[in-house]
């Protein structure tokens, strides 16, 4: 068995660059942690593919990240975490988190009246997990579950703003809009990069419960619990760090690799998080 030391990465996994938005919360709040990312940019959209694919292609990328020596995985995509995190859980050697149970428990605390929205992809929304998951916590919460797969290809187009965004945002959610509901999932993790939209729409009275602030306070618990939280160990600057980011004194380093198209991803990530990302690198599976 693998002895993991606490200055080993975390890997984090999406189909694209939806998980940008854990990331990002979870170098906020542990900043110390060394972090390496995976988008499956090749393959994405997960969301309307089927769960057994969903399953083998992230067994595929939880193999990879566990050969670079993470000491944890976080599944930062709704679809992936519906489908492959139980199975996960059962065959790695290390603390694996999803983000399901993090966003349905935000979700149950800021509800008032009991009536949330769900939206995600086709996939997510198909396996009824969040209805399980919030009914679960908070019995009796009436939950309406919306499929918004046009919004998956806008973020990874880099269109987060604009009139075609606008309309796609307004068509889906009018229907959830008259359930007066006063709380909404953002069930997948590109959603968040289009909250200004979302919030547009929807209006000041509903909450938008975005996973990845409670995903990363998860991961820290997590962390904690198994006594792997990394408490300043950082090691020496590699080529693939970010610049910044990594080899400061408190800062971890961040490492990206994704199955396709990289500068692509430099770009809009780099938009969406606010620094340069200086490499990504081109995995084979
Ligand atoms: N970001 C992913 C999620 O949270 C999936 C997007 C997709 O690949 O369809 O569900």
């Amino acid at each position: 068995m693998n002895v993991h030391k606490n200055s080993n990465p975390i890997g984090i996994f999406d189909s694209g660059i939806g998980g940008l938005t854990v990331l990002k919360e979870i170098h906020r709040q542990i900043p110390g942690e060394n972090l390496i990312y995976f988008g499956d940019t090749a393959r994405v959209p997960y969301g309307i593919k089927s769960a057994e694919t969903v399953r083998r292609f992230s067994r595929e990328i939880a193999d990879y990240l566990v050969r670079l020596d993470i000491k944890m995985l976080v599944v930062a995509c709704n679809t992936a975490s519906a489908a492959a995190l139980n199975t996960l859980r059962e065959s790695l050697p290390i603390p694996v988190v999803g983000v399901l149970m993090p966003g349905a428990y935000a979700a149950s605390r800021a509800t008032h009246t009991g009536r949330v929205g769900v939206i995600g992809t086709e996939s997510t929304v198909a396996s009824g997990a969040y209805d399980r998951l919030i009914r679960n916590i908070r019995p009796g919460t009436e939950i309406f579950a919306l499929p918004c797969p046009l919004f998956v290809p806008l973020v990874e187009e880099g269109r987060l703003t604009g009139e075609i965004t606008a309309l796609v945002a307004k068509e889906y959610l009018s229907p959830i809009k008259e359930k007066k509901i006063d709380t909404l999932v953002l069930g997948c993790t590109h959603y968040p990069l289009l909250k200004p939209v979302i919030g547009e729409v929807m209006g000041g009275s509903v909450t938008l419960i975005d996973s990845a602030d409670e995903t990363a306070r998860e991961v820290r618990r997590v962390l904690t619990k198994n006594g792997l939280l990394n408490l300043g160990e950082i090691p020496p600057r590699s080529p693939l760090c970010q610049k910044g980011e990594g080899g400061d004194l408190n800062t971890g380093f961040i490492r990206y690799y994704v199955t396709d198209a990289p500068e692509r991803f430099k770009a809009i990530g780099e938009r969406f998080l606010g620094y340069e990302i200086p490499e990504v690198g081109k995995a084979e599976l």
